[in-house]
């Protein structure tokens, strides 16, 4: 399509166009331009619908109860909600969604990214009663959740990697990241933040390091659209959710270690005093990681490997985020 066209479609100067289909293309969208100045798209993608995104969030029964923000771009969907929190809005059953996200964040300090249009990249507000402590295995909780939903969404065998990532042969198809912020012991604001890989990255690796996997690769039928996706994921974890502070991650033990990619498995573990094989035994009930090793077993815990302190400048309280 030539640049004149694509410019009239978006009512825009012809050099404002050219300049955004490159932004596009530095940021992963696989656009290609010939020398007669047109440009195409080297796979179909289109944005998510949000008329379509609300009726399956109905559907899955996110909605009437929860609320949602569908954005074309962001730093971070969840930058985005804890920046509505600090300004004082409730962000209780609010989730954002975004095509893109410019300075996404992973666990432990590391980036997350994903080309515009062709992931889902979400993050949900809560508010629960009491301390951050009472949300011990929250993260692990929702990895179950979201595992088992997509599964019987799409039919891809979905696994977990403990602590927090969505594995699918042998690769990341996605990751969770858990913020908590707790004022006192009163109350405690938890942003998940969750991105699932759907169609093959274009130009830009996902992540640099491991091996990634998307849906479209996995499934061998068609995968739902994005919305259906994104909705049954927002439904299963906000029903999860509303449960966890009655039962907790014990009610989702037997499962998660059902789906853990290192039980009964050798593994290698790595830290800053060298490597060491062990034998996966799966989780506790606190959520940490047993461990068989030569000299007995091993417990590790998620929360000591990744805890993270930040400034937050909520005006009146020093709270504390934590990843859990
Ligand atoms: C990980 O595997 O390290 C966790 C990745 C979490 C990525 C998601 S994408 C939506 C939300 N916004 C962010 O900035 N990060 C999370």
């Amino acid at each position: 399509m030539s640049l004149a066209t694509i410019a009239d479609a978006c009512a825009m100067r012809p050099s404002d166009t050219e300049n955004a289909l490159r932004t596009l293309r530095a940021d992963g969208l696989a656009i290609e331009e010939n020398n007669r100045n047109e440009f195409c798209l080297r796979e179909p993608g289109s944005p998510m619908d949000s008329t379509r995104l609300k009726n399956a969030l109905h559907q899955s029964g996110y909605l009437p109860a929860g609320r949602f923000e569908l954005l074309d771009s962001v730093d971070s969907t969840s930058s985005w909600l804890d920046r509505q929190a600090q300004s004082g809005l409730s962000i209780h059953r609010f989730a954002c969604l975004s095509e893109f996200q410019s300075a996404g964040r992973g666990r432990r300090g590391r980036h997350w990214q994903g080309a515009p249009y062709k992931n889902i990249m979400l993050s949900l507000g809560w508010e629960f009663s009491g301390s951050a402590n009472t949300l011990a295995g929250l993260s692990l909780s929702l990895g179950v959740v979201i595992a088992d939903g997509i599964q019987s969404l799409t039919g891809a065998p979905i696994r977990l990697k403990w602590p927090n990532d969505l594995w699918c042969r042998n690769r990341k198809l996605g990751g969770i990241l858990v913020e908590a912020f707790s004022s006192g012991s009163a109350t405690t604001r938890a942003i998940m933040g969750i991105g699932i890989n759907i169609c093959p990255p274009g130009v830009n690796p996902l992540d640099a390091g491991y091996s990634v996997t998307d849906l479209t690769s996995e499934c061998v039928g068609p995968v739902p659209a994005r919305e259906e996706i994104a909705a049954a994921v927002l439904g299963g974890i906000s029903e999860r959710l509303e449960r966890f502070l009655f039962d907790g991650f014990a009610a989702d033990l037997k499962r998660f270690n059902e789906l853990d990619i290192f039980f009964n498995e050798e593994i290698c573990l790595s830290s800053a005093q060298g490597e060491r094989i062990a034998v996966g035994l799966g989780v506790d009930e606190s959520g940490a990681y047993r461990l068989n090793t030569s000299d007995g077993e091993h417990i590790i815990n998620a929360g000591e490997l990744s805890l993270s302190l930040r400034d937050n400048s909520i005006s009146h309280t020093e709270a504390r985020s934590q990843e859990l």
